[in-house]
């Protein structure tokens, strides 16, 4: 296989970009069917890309592409967490999107895209950086785990149409399947 260079994300990606949104969106559809891109999702993202990636300062690229001979094959976005002043926090930047295509994955282009975003935030003082993954991914939380990420913080989700499937899942089913509920990482 021909060798994958990381670069910054430039405006020149955004359709190739926008492709890898879509299928990073399916990926999460098919693993927990509640999580589903809005039908004008490609062009909402679109314009937030050429709002916040490209028209804003960052102190640090927020966007990696995986550049190989022939397009892209993967891309990492990002950016800094809004400060809330009442809890106290190192400057911590976030990971939202991560993708490497399937035909690439695990000769270690996901550790790669991460370490290097993780590197550029470091030099520019973040250095705490959080991401959030569906819990039912068992492979992403495996991923995040393997570069050190670790558990803080669990978002719970209830829906009174579902309500009644939900309670008849006993406890410790629920936490065995992760039903109904992503988490978030953190590494310091
Ligand atoms: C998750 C993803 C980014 C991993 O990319 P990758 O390039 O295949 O991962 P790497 O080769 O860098 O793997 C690094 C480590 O992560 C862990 N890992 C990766 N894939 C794994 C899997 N399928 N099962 C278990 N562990 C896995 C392993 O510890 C691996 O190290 P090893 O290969 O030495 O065992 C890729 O599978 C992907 O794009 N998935 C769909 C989108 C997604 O889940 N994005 C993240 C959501 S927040």
């Amino acid at each position: 296989m021909n060798p994958v260079t990381l670069r910054p994300l430039e405006r020149k990606d955004l359709e190739a970009v926008l492709d890898m949104v879509i299928a990073l969106n399916n990926n999460g559809t098919q693993i927990d069917p509640r999580y589903r891109m809005a039908q004008d999702g490609r062009a909402v993202m679109r314009q937030h890309m050429l709002d916040r990636w490209f028209a804003m300062f960052h102190p640090f690229p927020v966007g990696w592409v995986a550049q190989a001979e022939n397009g892209l094959v993967g891309f990492l976005s990002g950016g800094v967490l809004q400060q809330n002043y009442i809890i106290e926090r190192p400057p911590t930047a976030l990971i939202g999107d991560l993708w490497v295509s399937p035909n690439h994955r695990r000769p270690g282009l996901g550790r790669r895209l991460v370490e290097r975003y993780l590197e550029a935030a470091a030099k520019a003082g973040f250095d705490q950086v959080e991401v959030g993954t569906l819990t039912r991914d068992k492979r992403a939380v495996a991923f995040w785990r393997s570069l050190g990420f670790s558990d803080w913080r669990t978002s719970l989700c209830y829906s009174s149409t579902s309500a009644s499937s939900t309670r008849q899942t006993s406890p410790s089913d629920s936490i065995s399947q992760g039903s109904s509920s992503s988490i978030s990482s953190v590494k310091k």
